[in-house]
């Protein structure tokens, strides 16, 4: 399911991109010669509660991870009431293997921004928070400038919205993350932007009810937000046109998606398809990954950033859209960036670098996440090491069940991401893991003949 045009990516050069030397932002002068900000002027033009319908009519699905539809998570927030209301934008995009929005900012800065401003016109939100990777030095510079582009624009401020064409404003900053992982989770989001240390919060009170500073907040991610010009311009119609039903009915999966492939490709990147393409059909295309990396046999995948689980050899074809957690046993989609493994990979050497980087950024709030991930850690260590006992491997499940299988012992995701990630890989690859035990166990059973 490739595009016949690009949407999202419409004006950017999608290859070479990565060399920091190319990025060659588009500024708000060209974005508006090439038809920019068109859909917000149509937006302005339409009462806030039709837009909100056109994104609903368009079923857009969060592209953060959860896939949540965007306008029914806008269609929470209670009647204005004179107070400020925010949009927390999540360009935080710190789980590994992914690292599609930071395309958008590097090329397409503006066509973020008129989401936002799309967004806060329909909702009514007068402020918005960019929230940007503590690491992405480079894109803090990028988005500084267009947002003050925007200012001068007349789309932020007092005389803004397109000039001052509308009795309603809306103040755009960019905030810095100080770098955690765990500031991803909307929640600690929130509470960063309030100077906080990034802990999640207990839900509900939900952001569209409670959210920053205690008031009506809509927490989105980047690529959300640049659907919605899109939606507004061509319509919903349009829009469900790309991408694919739901087979096991769950909502559909349209639209389309960037996907950002790393690992042993030919050519990693990132890739604007529409929902529903397949893994196996990305990688073998020329105009994509040209392959697996020096002809290699394709081994495994982790589609949608490392929470997710992983794929085996027989999922090759596995479709990119919003079933593939139900299809394949896996948490879901969440941001659809493949990271791909050729047959030379160790899998236990996979599973115990996750728990690492899990063990590491879990925020210690909650017992089983804390202790349970440098539990599953620990354990994987001692696998990989072939110092584990064949009860070990066992100990590992139960834990990383037990860290996922009990809603409401955690306050957010990530130990659900531990428990998917350990999970997926033991089942999948569980000979690989045996094997590490075997000869420990071999030497085991000769010591108690002997
Ligand atoms: C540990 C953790 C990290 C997350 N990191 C991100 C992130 O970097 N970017 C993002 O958009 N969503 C992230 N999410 C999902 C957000 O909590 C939230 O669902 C999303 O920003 C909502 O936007 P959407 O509905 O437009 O997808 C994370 C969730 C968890 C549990
Ligand atoms: S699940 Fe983990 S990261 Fe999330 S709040 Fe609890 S301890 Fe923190």
């Amino acid at each position: 399911m490739f595009l016949t045009e690009p949407v999202l990516t419409k004006r950017i050069p999608t290859w070479p991109w990565a060399d920091p030397a190319e990025r060659v932002r588009i500024t708000g002068e060209q974005y508006i010669k090439t038809g920019g900000y068109e859909a917000l002027r149509k937006a302005v033009a339409m009462d806030p509660s039709d837009v909100i319908q056109s994104v609903k009519d368009a079923q857009l699905r969060g592209r953060g991870g959860a896939g949540f539809p965007a306008g029914v998570k806008w269609g929470f927030l209670p009647e204005p009431d004179g107070g400020r209301r925010y949009l927390a934008v999540n360009c935080d995009e710190a789980e590994p293997g992914t690292f599609k929005d930071r395309l958008l900012v590097d090329f397409d800065p503006h066509q973020i921004l008129e989401g936002i401003a799309i967004a806060c016109w329909a909702c009514r939100l007068d402020t918005a928070y960019f929230f940007l990777r503590g690491e992405y030095r480079h894109q803090a510079d990028t988005m500084r400038m267009a947002i003050a582009e925007a200012y001068e624009l007349g789309i932020f401020g007092p005389q803004g919205l397109l000039k001052g064409a509308v009795d309603f404003s809306v103040d755009c900053h960019l905030h810095r993350s100080a770098g955690a992982y765990i500031c991803g989770e909307e929640t600690a989001l929130l509470e960063a932007i309030e100077g906080k240390r990034g802990w999640p919060r207990i839900k509900p009170p939900f952001p569209a009810v409670k959210g920053l500073f205690g008031r009506p907040t809509i927490v989105n991610n980047v690529e959300t937000l640049c659907a919605v010009p899109h939606i507004i311009e061509r319509g919903a119609e349009w829009y469900t046109s790309m991408g694919v039903e739901s087979t096991i009915g769950q909502p559909a999966s349209f639209g389309t998606k960037l996907v950002g492939v790393s690992g042993h490709v030919n050519r990693t990147g990132v890739y604007e398809v529409g929902l529903g393409t397949s893994i196996k059909d990305i990688v073998q295309s020329n105009d994509y990954c040209q392959g697996m990396k020096g002809g290699r046999a394709y081994k495994a995948s982790i589609p949608g950033g490392v929470s997710m689980g992983v794929l085996d050899t027989s999922e090759f074809d596995a479709a990119l859209d919003f079933d593939i957690g139900r299809k394949y046993g896996i948490m879901g989609l969440g941001t659809a960036c493949p990271i791909m493994f050729d047959e030379g990979t160790d899998m236990v050497m996979v599973a115990r670098n996750i728990a690492r980087f899990f063990k590491n950024e879990s925020c210690g709030q909650c017992t089983p996440c804390r202790d349970g991930s440098q539990w599953v850690y620990k354990l994987l260590l001692k696998i990989e090491r072939g110092e584990a006992k064949a009860r070990d491997l066992d100990l590992l499940t139960e834990v990383a069940g037990s860290m996922g299988s009990m809603p409401g012992t955690t306050i957010c995701g990530l130990a659900d991401g531990t428990s998917w990630a350990t999970r997926t890989l033991v089942d999948k690859f569980r000979s690989e893991f045996e094997a590490r035990i075997a000869p420990t166990a071999a030497r085991a059973a000769v010591g108690s003949t002997s």
